[in-house]
């Protein structure tokens, strides 16, 4: 595949440095150099019973998504868009796919085990519920230094650079309110269709303000496996309409847990000398967020679950999976901080 008008350029991905076999073999099918046969073959030894380590923190396994989801994104830097489709491409993704499902459920169970109850809204509620502890916000607010966040900032940014856009996936595989609801929370994180009040702009501005790049996924090769793994969590859930339940699931534990953690970014940026428009985006999320999690848990969530009561536990396992995505990476970022090395890739 080679014909240059089929080509995604200047918004897309850069190519990133290769974290292993599997994605050596990947990014040279996708520049062409390989038949797509090496990388089904990389794939399925990457994902050999007993190789030990968990496909979560697996930093070539968590790129290999990455890339493979960014075909149906941004695209990746001079790659041909079709790549997207290539049926070997998809049957090494599913390879990929399966065992990353089953951590992710496993990463998850004690989560939901924490709620178990018929009413969905409920449980969302329960599993959400602020913690007493800190945290990393807390110590963002009060102690950590203009490196540490934009540390932060660069785990953040990948997901954040394109907010809204994999959640935006749940609008045509839904019907009725559920339907309604996701569309008036996505327009919010559309800016209403003001680009100066997009959500992605105005965490490109705090990027800016912080002194770091705003190119879309700049920061692809710096950020460890456990942040990939996240973002390709949430890929996988958008790109599956089996798997809409833990879609809806997500957004309500991102819109539950964002006011009150923006709060304390926010006054964190303003102790170390920012401005308003550093703190612009936490700011926004302050308010938006009170109202978009009301919506999504009730209306997305409640109303899903109404339609279709077979979802519930898809619905539980999506937010349990976000929490516990959340928890991952602030313990690896409090881990390295702790022992006073970066929590990025050198
Ligand atoms: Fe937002
Ligand atoms: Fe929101």
């Amino acid at each position: 595949m080679t014909s240059v008008h089929h080509r995604t350029s200047s918004t897309a991905m850069p190519v990133p440095s290769p974290r292993g076999p599997a994605s050596a073999a990947l990014l040279s099918v996708l520049r062409g150099d390989a038949a797509p046969r090496i990388f089904v073959a990389a794939a399925r030894m990457a994902t050999a019973p007993g190789r030990g380590l968990g496909v979560l923190v697996d930093d070539d396994i968590q790129l290999c998504l990455t890339l493979l989801y960014e075909l149906h994104l941004q695209g990746i830097d001079g790659v041909d868009d079709r790549w997207g489709w290539d049926a070997e491409l998809l049957t090494a993704r599913a390879a990929l796919e399966a065992p990353f499902d089953s951590e992710i459920r496993a990463l998850a169970a004690p989560v939901v085990d924490r709620v178990a109850g018929p009413d969905v809204v409920a449980a969302l509620w329960d599993m959400t519920a602020p913690s007493t502890s800190p945290g990393l916000s807390g110590f963002m607010a009060t102690e950590a230094t203009v490196e540490q966040f934009r540390e932060l900032l660069i785990h953040r940014s990948l997901n954040q650079l394109r907010e809204g856009d994999v959640h935006t996936l749940g609008i045509p595989r839904l019907a009725g309110r559920p339907k309604a609801a996701l569309v008036e929370v996505q327009a919010d994180e559309y800016g209403g269709g003001r680009l100066e009040r997009m959500h992605s702009q105005l965490f490109a501005i705090t990027m800016r303000e912080l002194g770091l790049s705003d190119a879309y996924a700049h920061y692809v090769d710096a950020v460890p496996a456990v942040t990939l793994a996240s973002l390709n969590a949430l890929s996988y859930f958008g790109s599956h309409r089996s798997m809409l339940g833990a879609l809806a699931g997500h957004l309500c534990a991102v819109e539950t847990t964002s006011a009150l953690p923006s709060k304390k970014y926010a006054a964190g940026l303003r102790r170390l000398g920012f401005g308003d428009a550093a703190a612009l985006f936490f700011d926004e999320h302050i308010e938006a967020d009170s109202v978009h999690e009301q919506i999504v848990v009730r209306d997305l969530a409640g109303g899903l679950a109404a339609a279709r009561p077979e979802l519930v536990d898809d619905i539980l396992l999506g937010a349990a999976a976000c929490l516990a995505f959340d928890d991952l990476i602030g313990d690896h970022i409090a881990e390295c901080w702790a022992r006073g090395s970066s929590s990025l890739r050198s």
